[in-house]
């Protein structure tokens, strides 16, 4: 059984299909309908409701996508939808400052800019968030608006989210702690289970035992196989209460990140250690799927397009992988075997990733293509890592994504760069030996002789800001926010 609490009422469900989404539950079992479908894959944010989550002894909100959302994710969580937001008969006050700023208009999107905002304004409360233009990006960067253009939008959000939270919200810590201890957090329906395991040797029990299931951490790639695919996943595995998936552990020598550490909570820890990585992670999908997407996801799901594959190919990352037969780690050059194809044996389980810290003379560069800067799959991901003595390339690693059938490492372009002098001359000699690399593919995301130019053009910017050290500004879309 699961249970939650729907706003601040307790909840006790059995009984359902473990594909249910959260999405549906609202909409056709309770009859909430303020929270909208839309796309029902994750990208434009109609169905926003917000999680509270206990971190650290407090209620942390999360804005996340309800329609990709397995109802199994709310054990011991809040759920807050549209309904929630009314107070003694009044609008929130994000609500009034949306109807004051004229933020809706035909007002479809809107439920879910609202539940964004009001993660958001808990973030602000709780020193994780401030107000500024980086700050509204970033809350409504997983949702669409086809109406207004955003500009009321953000003001709205620039009017009301330093204010402080609404009070009725606050003081429920205890109630999911106990939800959480007074439940398994597993569903039963007739031949369909929803497995909550809490550690690596339980999960790695069920998967011995379960050869069908299925691993979910945040079902940010998973949820799409329920809602665009159609497929009843009848026996799913979370890995999200796994406790050596949540260990985020910096060593002297390499930072540790459990599979299934959100890239929020991930964030900050990156920050420190790989500002690079960090800022493309903060480009990795929405607000809305960094609060669900994990990084064992993003690898195990072995897209050619994935974000982590090429960063983590050029800092030469290890993974720890997990079975009944034991513990067995292997370097991430040697994970993906084809398209969508892994290293992974049956009934064995990514735990961690491990990767090591940058020292004094590596340098790390990475860069993101893609049609729009947020919510956007990349055309090409560029991860360069050097090692450099004085201005000789003793070492390189480099890691694309979108180049081939899987995320790769551009061998022959190290090697015309490998105890070369970082210069002009051989960054356009190494530019050219990527067509031994790569013959990637002409698909909707860019044609093939765009992705080679463009990589080659990443190398050659890499050397440019190495050179100048300063970084070399890429035109984004920056709505003013004016006050009225
Ligand atoms: C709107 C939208 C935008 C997106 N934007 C981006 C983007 O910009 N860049 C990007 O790289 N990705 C993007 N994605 C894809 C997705 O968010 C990421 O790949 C994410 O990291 C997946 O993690 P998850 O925890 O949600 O994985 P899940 O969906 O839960 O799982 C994905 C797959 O991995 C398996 N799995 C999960 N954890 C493990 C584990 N520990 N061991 C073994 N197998 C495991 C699951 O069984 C499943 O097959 C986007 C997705 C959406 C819906
Ligand atoms: S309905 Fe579009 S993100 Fe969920
Ligand atoms: S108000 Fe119409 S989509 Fe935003």
């Amino acid at each position: 059984m699961i249970r939650f609490l729907l706003n601040d009422q307790p909840v006790s469900l059995d009984n359902v299909e473990p594909g249910l989404t959260i999405l549906q539950y609202l909409r056709t079992t309770l009859g909430l309908v303020g929270t909208k479908e839309g796309c029902a894959a994750g990208d434009c944010g109609a169905c926003t409701v917000v999680l509270g989550t206990l971190e650290t002894g407090r209620i942390q909100y999360h804005a996340i996508n309800a329609c990709i959302t397995p109802i199994g994710s709310l054990h011991g969580k809040q759920l807050l939808t549209i309904e929630h937001l009314q107070h003694q008969e009044s609008l929130h006050p994000i609500q009034q400052a949306m109807v004051d700023c004229h933020g809706s208009q035909c007002g479809f999107c809107t439920p879910g800019v609202v539940m964004s905002l009001f993660a958001w304004q808990h973030s602000v409360q709780q020193g994780v968030a401030v107000v500024d233009h980086h700050g509204i990006a970033d809350a409504l960067s997983g949702n669409l608006c086809r109406c207004t253009g955003y500009q009321p939008i953000f003001r709205a959000a620039a009017k009301v989210c330093g204010a402080p939270a609404q009070p009725q919200f606050t003081d429920l810590a205890a109630q999911l702690q106990a939800l959480q201890a007074d439940a398994d957090g597993e569903i039963t329906c007739g031949d369909a289970h929803f497995f909550c395991p809490t550690s690596s040797a339980e999960l790695a029990r069920l998967l011995a035992d379960r050869p069908e299931a299925r691993l979910v951490a945040g079902a940010t790639d998973l949820g799409l196989e329920i809602t665009l695919q159609l497929k009843r996943l009848p026996v799913l595995i979370q890995t999200a209460r796994v406790k050596e998936m949540l260990k985020l552990e910096d060593t002297a020598d390499a930072l540790y990140i459990g599979a299934a550490v959100t890239y929020t909570a991930m964030q900050t820890k990156v920050e420190e250690q790989f500002p690079a990585f960090a800022e493309l992670l903060a480009r990795l999908g929405s607000r809305q799927i960094r609060n669900q997407g994990t990084l064992g996801g993003n690898i195990a799901n072995a897209s050619p397009v994935g974000d982590a594959p090429p960063v983590l190919l050029a800092l030469d990352a290890r993974l720890h992988l997990r079975s009944l037969d034991g513990l067995r780690s292997l370097p991430i050059s040697q994970f993906f075997t084809g398209y969508r194809a892994t290293m992974l044996r049956p009934g064995e389980f990514i735990e961690s990733v491990e990767i090591p810290k940058l020292k004094a003379n590596e340098v790390l560069k990475v860069y993101k293509i893609s049609k729009r800067f947020d919510d956007d799959i990349s055309a090409v991901c560029f991860a360069l890592w050097l090692k450099l003595d004085g201005d000789t390339i003793a070492d390189v690693r480099i890691g694309f994504g979108g180049m081939a059938a899987t995320p790769a490492r551009a061998i022959h372009t190290e090697n015309a760069l490998r105890g070369q002098v970082f210069s002009e001359a051989s960054v356009q000699a190494a530019g050219a030996a990527l067509t031994r690399d790569f013959q990637p593919l002409d698909d909707l995301r860019a044609s093939a002789a765009y992705r080679l130019a463009v990589a080659a053009n990443l190398l050659r910017r890499a050397w440019l800001e190495w050179r100048s050290g300063e970084t070399v500004q890429v035109m984004t879309w920056q709505p003013q926010v004016r006050h009225a």
